[in-house]
């Protein structure tokens, strides 16, 4: 018998729980049809900010031994822009498009979100309050209860449609910082953006990245995400959806016990644009393990 693989987040029904992380995508008509889609259940956008922001200098890459630091710093074309080039195709894309938007000042941000609304298409808005790749706000935005909870207001009262929240794991109180988010009316927290961290060029002998930090994704934070998604989802009641190293099915399953609604995926589609398909097709597997007739039953499985 198939197994219903779908989750719900808020108002969004999907048919998977699999979605791609923002940055990861590609803005590739192709990519955005069915049959690149399978077992994926939304996509979220590159990040989306007011103005074009051209991005960092230097390197903006680094492998790791089990992940890849980034510092690419945001960059894209700015709201106008990416309606113009980029919303077509996500207009006709099969599942949900989620626009993450950049949380700049509340003006500049509060502007990028109507110029999005404006156009119908995107299904939610994805606040990303957490981007350790940009100096002054971005990052910080999401570092403590009362910055978040102005960051959310301000998004919540222009946008209509699914608010998503995006957290940064580099905050010392998780759980107050997702309370304050839940508090102001977001439908869903993300949890979570990368972790900061660094390289070093042995070569040069400095810092690999112009901006000496940058942000670690992949096999390596799995565990950290892990236990953030299991705080954060015992502190709020909204939907989570658990950010941070999923590359396999087992991985999405652990953040369903956890708790999670649904994952997001980032760097394992760097290495494999089958991902979606793979990690839902081994989720059968686990509904059957634990006894659940379908896969939305195994949502905090674990914490019982
Ligand atoms: C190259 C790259 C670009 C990214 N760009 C963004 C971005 O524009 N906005 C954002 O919120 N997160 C961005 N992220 C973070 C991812 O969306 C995701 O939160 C993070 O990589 C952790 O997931 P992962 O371990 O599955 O990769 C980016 C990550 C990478 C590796």
């Amino acid at each position: 018998m198939k197994i219903d693989m779908s989750v719900s987040i808020g108002s969004l029904n999907l048919d998977f729980p699999v979605i791609p992380a923002s940055g990861v995508w590609p803005y590739e008509k192709d990519f955005w049809k069915s049959d690149r889609l399978c077992g994926i259940g939304a996509v979220c956008t590159k990040a989306i900010s007011l103005h074009a922001k051209r991005g960092n200098s230097g390197i903006r890459l680094w492998e790791t031994p089990a992940g890849v630091l980034n510092s690419i710093g945001l960059q894209n074309v700015g709201a106008a822009a990416f309606v113009e080039k980029y919303l077509p195709m996500a207009e006709n894309c099969p599942v949900p498009v989620i626009a993450n938007v950049v949380m700049e000042s509340t003006k500049d941000t509060s502007e990028t979100l109507r110029i999005l609304q404006d156009t119908g298409v995107p299904a939610g808005a994805e606040l990303n309050i957490s981007c350790p790749n940009v100096d002054g706000e971005g990052m910080a935005w999401g570092t403590d209860p009362l910055s978040a909870a102005k960051a959310v207001r301000a998004a919540r009262k222009v946008w209509r449609g699914e608010l998503w929240v995006k957290m940064t794991p580099q905050t010392a109180c998780p759980e107050d910082v997702a309370r304050a988010i839940e508090e102001e009316g977001a439908d869903a927290i993300v949890a979570a953006n990368t972790w900061l961290g660094m390289g070093m060029d042995m070569q040069r002998g400095k810092p690999a990245f112009d901006r000496v930090v940058a942000g670690l994704s992949g096999p390596a934070v799995f565990p950290l995400a892990l236990r953030l998604v299991w705080q954060v989802c015992g502190a709020v009641s909204i939907p989570v959806i658990g950010c941070g190293g999923v590359a396999t099915a087992s991985d999405c399953a652990a953040m369903m016990l956890a708790g999670a609604s649904a994952v997001e995926v980032g760097t394992a589609f760097f290495r494999n644009l089958d991902t979606g398909k793979e990690i839902s097709e081994g989720l059968e597997k686990y509904v059957r393990q634990y006894r659940c007739t379908k896969l939305a039953g195994m949502r905090g499985l674990a914490r019982k």
